[in-house]
């Protein structure tokens, strides 16, 4: 795993944006696995940014983003289709048939996951998945102890993660839905690269134990050791808790100028 440690959450989303940019660049028909929820915002407007100061083009992008809530209708206030529309899609030129976002009012959940999962195959596979990470260590709603040969179903989530995104239905933790549509820990495995972004004091202990502690289910983000493209986006406060963050800055600081592209 490369890990990235900037300054402050804008200078890392902004590195993370750099990387995207030069995927669609090189590819212009890439397939980008996107996240939703407060880390990846800055992210989102600065390819916003891109696309409208640089032409950077998603008009022949196809996206596939890791989960929704199940029985949130799309234009519900909450629900992760119209996040994404609010902050990034209405913004750019992606055609709307090629953004897909699991179906959380799907009526067969198990037949939608399974279309679901052979819809990214069709589309060639994921180049790029972008990934948060839960306080509790959950990537996608991929929640502790979760197999990390699962692939897109439900899942319930937990009493922290429930605790977490109350601030999203006005601290209301009853509002939020208890089941979510989710890529498995498989599907994200399978992306080519997996770029991985984490902001904040409260999510060292998670960011610590993803990097450094044990490849375990326990807390499902530390799988990505075994990713071989695996780049992780940290600010100061999210670093706090690591124990090598000299060696991470000297590797990052003397790095060949071909292979930054961040
Ligand atoms: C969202 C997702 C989640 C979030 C994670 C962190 O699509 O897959 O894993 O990335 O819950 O959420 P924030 O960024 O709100 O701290």
């Amino acid at each position: 795993m490369e890990i990235i440690i900037k300054r402050d959450a804008l200078s890392g989303s902004q590195a993370a944006a750099r990387v995207i940019a030069r995927l669609v660049r090189e590819k212009p028909t890439a397939v980008i696995g996107l996240a939703t929820g407060s880390t990846p915002l800055m992210l989102y407007n600065e390819l916003i940014r891109m696309h409208r100061e640089e032409g950077l083009d998603f008009s022949r992008v196809t996206t596939f983003n890791l989960d929704e809530y199940v029985g949130l209708p799309p234009d519900h206030a909450q629900s992760y289709h119209r996040f994404m529309w609010d902050n990034l899609f209405r913004h750019i030129n992606i055609v709307p048939e090629n953004a897909n976002i699991p179906d959380g009012m799907a009526k067969n959940i198990p037949a939608f996951c399974a279309v679901y999962e052979q819809a990214i195959v069709r589309a060639g596979g994921i180049d790029l998945q972008v990934l948060g990470i839960g306080s509790d260590g959950h990537v996608g709603f991929n929640e502790p102890t979760s197999s990390f040969a699962s692939r897109t179903r439900i899942k319930t989530l937990t009493r922290q993660t429930v605790a977490d995104n109350a601030r999203f239905f006005g601290g209301d933790e009853a509002k939020v839905p208890h089941h979510c549509i989710t890529m498995g820990i498989g599907t994200i495995m399978d992306a080519r690269m997996n770029l991985m972004l984490a902001f904040g004091e409260n999510k060292a202990e998670a960011v610590a134990a993803t990097v450094e502690g044990p490849v375990a289910s326990i807390m499902p983000a530390s799988i990505l050791q075994h990713h071989p493209a695996a780049k992780l986006f940290i600010d100061e406060a999210a670093a706090s808790r690591l124990k090598l963050t000299d060696y991470y800055r000297w590797v990052y600081d003397g790095k060949p100028s071909w292979q930054k592209d961040a």
